[in-house]
């Protein structure tokens, strides 16, 4: 009943400052006695995945958490595994404003964030803070300033401070708003990274 009414007033907002208003509010419940009104159960059953066993099989999909700061918020809103960002290693504000677009009759959004993130380091201190007691999943990205021929350096550098905070990692070379990013996806250049990434 109350959904329709907050999505009303959002709807009045631009897309990213109704996704930073609902963040602020987000984190506000889960430290409040409201935080009863986000908490849902799901009961769909355990699932298990590629040696990774999660409650159940309902995920946050990557890019709404950008930096980590709502993980108990969505655990508490039954989410079997949370998949957060994609970071990079160095914060970066990410593409130019416009970057997000509602299309409203198809109840879709069309996104150019370009990876705005606070940066690893920074995700680790959220992950290591959370509850959460489900499946965190890290979604790690190379800097938009780093040179594709050295993109593979800043995957290992993600993937070295995260390891231990992460349940999977999911490696992103398939985003269209970071330049030439998806050069990463075929040849000889694909197999040394997940080569470099497993010897990691
Ligand atoms: C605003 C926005 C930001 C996103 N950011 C990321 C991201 O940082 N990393 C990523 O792997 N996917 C990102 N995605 C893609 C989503 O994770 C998801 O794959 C995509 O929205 C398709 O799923 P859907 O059909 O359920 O929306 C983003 C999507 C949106 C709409």
């Amino acid at each position: 009943m109350v959904y329709p009414l907050i999505r009303k007033a959002l709807f009045r907002l631009n897309p990213e400052q109704a996704h930073k208003i609902t963040f602020r509010q987000l984190k506000y419940i889960m430290h409040s006695p409201l935080r009863f009104l986000i908490r849902q159960s799901v009961n769909f059953k355990t699932t298990t995945c590629m040696g990774v066993t999660f409650k159940n099989p309902l995920g946050l999909a990557a890019g709404l958490d950008k930096d980590g700061e709502c993980i108990d918020a969505f655990g508490a809103m039954g989410f079997g595994f949370v998949e957060i960002v994609t970071v990079t290693p160095r914060p970066q504000p990410g593409n130019e404003k416009p970057r997000l677009f509602r299309l409203v009759e198809a109840e879709g959004l069309i996104n150019c964030m370009g990876f705005n993130n606070l940066g690893v380091d920074n995700l680790v201190e959220n992950v290591k803070k959370a509850k959460y007691d489900g499946i965190i999943g890290i979604n790690i990205g190379k800097n938009k300033d780093t040179p594709i021929e050295q993109g593979k350096d800043d995957y290992l550098i993600c993937m070295e401070k995260i390891y231990s905070y992460a349940g999977y990692i999911a490696v992103n070379i398939s985003s269209p708003n970071t330049p030439d990013l998806r050069l990463l996806q075929y040849g000889e250049v694909l197999d040394d990274l997940l080569q470099s990434i497993k010897n990691k």
